[in-house]
């Protein structure tokens, strides 16, 4: 059931208003994000015009399938069972364009205000504020909060101790709470052949962890070229200015 205050005061949440000749589309049905909302999700400007429709859908690459995964996933409101997903795959495949996606269409059709964190520059800034002080308790505490965390690029770097109690701290909090993570990663969670010490987040931050993020995110392999500065891409940003 919709809460209260999820509900638009001038529809009633219908999404149709009367009008002289009959019914037209509430305004709640354009709703836009503010750059307000942009800075408490911690988008970066980047990615903020990213979404499901500028994705550009390669079927050979089964993007289609994704992109309806996500959709489905807010339709059925899965995030309130602690679901997520780990999207894996190689550089400027579309990883962080599809995290920052759902977190937009979470807030625009659910009214959920997520938050996004690069991991790195997470940990850099918990790292910066002074350990234990009133301010890194705070980042910490908003981070294993926030109804809806997107862990950006996790495992793309040997992490040190600190980091790892850190990381392990966030996961492990918001898995025993059912709050959903959408990590986005270069690596896989687990190692596919158990004799090879191949990368993976499971040798990189232990299998305690990967245990419990192969148990509530998905795991989405996100292919394709490297999208990153071609031309495909650039066309479909001067069409889009
Ligand atoms: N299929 C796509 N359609 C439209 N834009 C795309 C697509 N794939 C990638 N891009 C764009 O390419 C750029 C790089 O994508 P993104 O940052 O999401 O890659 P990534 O998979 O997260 O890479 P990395 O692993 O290096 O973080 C972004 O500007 C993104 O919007
Ligand atoms: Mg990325």
């Amino acid at each position: 059931m919709k809460s209260k205050e999820n509900v638009c005061p001038i529809c009633k949440g219908t999404g149709w208003v009367e009008v002289k000749r009959g019914v037209k589309k509430c305004s709640c049905q354009f709703k836009s994000i503010s750059s307000s909302i942009y800075r408490r999700m911690n988008i970066p400007k980047r990615y903020q015009d990213k979404n499901f429709n500028n994705f550009i859908v390669n079927k050979k690459y089964k993007h289609h399938l994704i992109i309806s995964r996500l959709k489905d996933y807010i339709i059925l409101e899965e995030y309130k069972k602690g679901k997520g997903f780990f999207l894996v795959g190689k550089p400027g495949v579309g990883k962080t364009h599809l995290a920052v996606a759902l977190l937009r269409e979470l807030f625009l059709k659910k009214n959920i205000v997520g938050l996004f964190y690069d991991t790195r520059s997470l940990l850099f800034k918990l790292k910066a504020s002074f350990e234990g002080s009133e301010s890194s308790r705070e980042i910490l505490e908003e981070v294993v909060n926030t109804p809806v965390l997107v862990l950006d690029d996790l495992g793309s770097e040997r992490l040190s101790d600190w980091a790892r109690d850190i990381l392990h701290y966030i996961i492990i909090n918001r898995y025993n709470d059912l709050k959903p993570m959408i990590i986005t990663s270069n690596i896989e969670l687990k190692s596919k052949n158990e004799d090879e010490l191949e990368d993976s987040l499971e040798e990189r931050m232990g299998s305690a962890i990967a245990s419990r993020l192969s148990e509530v995110c998905e795991i989405l392999p996100v292919k394709g070229q490297d999208m990153r500065g071609s031309k495909l891409l650039e066309l479909q940003e001067s069409k889009g200015s």
